[in-house]
């Protein structure tokens, strides 16, 4: 591979001392991160940033480096003993007052990682996802069908936020009651924002105990009267998972709720908002119901939307990549949302273009040994969306902007008005 640029773009706006430090949430919350992601590949796509609210680290924002990156786990590190999966993290030698390291198995190294991944996959297999798509199916159009024609209505509230939880009720076998919970307990948990002040730390671990608590209810019934399909039986079973700490317990919980939940509710958001952007690309999907084209449509509103923004690895040993000097426990940023528009590899990617050829190459559900597990259930909740749209002939007009999560790890929607209508 080419040698990298190592020069890095100098800041000509004196109002924006650091423009490149793309780790900034309002960049996010305020739509503003595509420009200073394209400077980042045009001219240093390996950049070092030496001053940000989560300290130095590295940005990564072409295809090929995160690739490369992500296939040589033992050199760029997962684990969350160096800090873990997002930029923000700073490993065990700095927690602050009112944080607790939790471990997940996304954030740990082989073999820990190899042995706990591979007790819940089958979960999560070709098998399952069978078992799961006439439900599925049932459950999206009833829905829909409650959703009001020519009223203005929260998209994110009574579809995504609705259709992502049940999904996850389902695959714990969580009280189905009570599975709004799972949305406040996994929103909190999975925001990056809330490491700023003692008291945000300290409400995150109230809801991370809070979470455990109702959890470890259910583990004990489900020890007691095993299921056969939901994750925690599943988990109970296996020598790999069953004898957890209760960090790594409530660590692993936290991964497959903010796993399956933000990420899931965030690709139906950009269903709504990103054709509505590209009006000549709804009118493909509304003339043309062939199921392969609802597919494909799914992986570049994956790609184009990216949920997560970002993973983030930590260098194990001192090491040069394309050119630059790594050192152990920098932290080096994968932008997965810049990737995902690298010109050479999805020429004018910042269009949804839903019959794009290359659509499902991209990088959304990460890549090599951590590659999203639950890849196969999001890509059926968000494919029976649009079929079930389809269906009933119905389109999505968004009527203002969307309220945006204010971070640069979960990358989606917290509002979104919009009106349905009939074609
Ligand atoms: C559109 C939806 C989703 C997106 C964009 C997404 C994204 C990702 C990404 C980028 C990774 C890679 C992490 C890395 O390389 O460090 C990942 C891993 C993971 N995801 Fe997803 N995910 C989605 C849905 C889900 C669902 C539905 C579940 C489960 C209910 C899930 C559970 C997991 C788990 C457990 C891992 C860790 C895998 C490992 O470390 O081996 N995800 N996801």
């Amino acid at each position: 591979m080419a040698t990298q640029i190592r020069t890095a773009p100098e800041s000509t706006d004196p109002l924006d001392p650091n423009p490149l430090d793309v780790s900034r949430a309002e960049l996010w919350s305020e739509d503003r991160w595509q420009e200073p992601m394209r400077q980042l590949r045009a001219k240093a796509p390996i950049y070092r940033c030496e001053d940000s609210k989560f300290g130095p680290y590295w940005s990564v924002t072409t295809y090929k480096p995160i690739q490369h990156i992500e296939a040589l786990p033992k050199i760029f590190s997962s684990s969350w003993e160096y800090g873990g999966i997002t930029v923000a993290g700073d490993g065990i030698e700095h927690l602050k007052e009112g944080e607790m390291p939790m471990p997940m198995f996304i954030a740990m190294d082989p073999p820990q990682h190899t042995a706990q991944r591979r007790t819940v996959a089958p979960a999560f297999g070709p098998s399952e996802i069978e078992r799961m798509r006439a439900d599925t199916q049932a459950r999206t159009a009833a829905l829909i069908d409650t959703l009001p024609i020519g009223e203005t209505f929260d998209w994110v509230e009574r579809l995504s936020i609705e259709l992502t939880t049940d999904m996850l009720a389902i695959l714990f076998d969580f009280p189905w009651e009570e599975r709004h919970r799972l949305t406040g307990w996994s929103d909190a948990l999975g925001d990056i924002e809330s490491f700023d002040t003692l008291e945000k730390r300290q409400m995150r671990l109230a809801k991370a105990f809070e979470m455990g608590a109702a959890f470890k209810q259910l583990w004990d019934a489900k020890a007691q009267n095993p299921g056969e399909h939901d994750l925690i039986s599943i988990m109970l079973q296996s020598d790999a998972m069953k004898h957890m700490s209760e960090n790594e317990f409530m660590g692993n919980l936290i991964l497959l709720i903010v796993g399956g939940n933000d990420t899931t509710r965030n690709s139906m958001s950009a269903y709504a908002y990103g054709l509505h952007k590209f009006p000549e690309e709804r009118a493909k999907l509304e003339t043309n119901h062939d199921p392969e084209l609802a597919v494909n449509a799914m992986h570049e509103i994956l790609r184009w939307q990216t949920p997560l923004a970002h993973m983030r690895r930590t260098a194990t040993e001192d090491i040069e990549l394309f050119g630059h000097e790594i050192k152990a426990r920098d932290k080096i940023a994968l932008w997965y949302a810049s990737a995902n528009r690298d010109e050479s590899v999805f020429p004018d990617g910042d269009r949804i273009i839903v019959d794009r050829e290359n659509a499902r190459r991209h990088l959304a559900f990460g890549y090599g040994i951590h590659r999203c597990v639950g890849a196969r259930v999001a890509e059926l909740q968000l494919t029976t969306l649009i079929s079930e749209m389809q269906r009933r002939r119905l389109r999505v007009n968004v009527l203002a902007e969307p309220e945006r999560v204010h971070a640069s790890f979960v990358h989606g929607y917290r509002h979104m008005p919009v009106q349905l209508e009939k074609y």
